[in-house]
């Protein structure tokens, strides 16, 4: 039997999750706007991704027998400085939604909830990918700094992502 407390961290997690992906659509919307087609087609997959998560965690209610409730969620941004400023802001996101899941995965344990604290693990683990992945995209365009044809390059490999889950 799940508790009242873990099934709200859950819920609440579920329409973050559905509000992430908007996040990415959004940076996405914004990729198209300045002609970064492959950057676009990564905040997709991306978008895609987090759509996953949220029903992930909507299984995961169901299967324990808990009411799930679907709240309003935030509009994203809809524009940044720069592509770097997209990707900066995508990996401090990350970086809130993993303190997130350690928050959740505290307190499944705190209530021997064993079933949760196991299905938790898969995000915890995700989170480790999730920031990395766009560290590294940081990390790259700040390398190519104003070299217009890196970044057409940098852009072309971006279109190659696939969604994963
Ligand atoms: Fe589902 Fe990228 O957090």
């Amino acid at each position: 039997m799940i508790s009242k407390k873990m099934t709200n961290a859950l819920n609440l997690q579920m329409n973050r999750e559905f509000f992430n992906a908007r996040l990415y659509l959004s940076m996405a919307a914004y990729f198209e706007s300045i002609n970064m087609p492959g950057a676009a087609g990564w905040m997709m997959a991306q978008a895609q991704e987090e759509t996953g998560h949220a029903m992930r965690l909507y299984a995961h209610l169901r299967e324990r027998g808990a009411r799930i409730l679907l709240t309003a969620i935030d509009a994203p941004p809809t524009k940044w400085a720069s592509p770097l400023a997209a990707f900066e802001a995508a990996y401090e996101h990350e970086c809130k939604v993993s303190r997130e899941f350690d928050e959740h995965m505290a307190l499944a344990q705190s209530e021997k909830d064993y079933a949760t604290t196991i299905f938790l693990q898969w995000f915890v683990t995700e989170q480790v990918e999730e920031e990395a992945s766009a560290d590294e995209i940081v990390q790259r365009i700040k390398m190519i700094g104003d070299h217009k044809g890196s970044l057409f390059m940098l852009d072309r490999a971006l279109g190659e992502r696939k969604a994963d889950d």
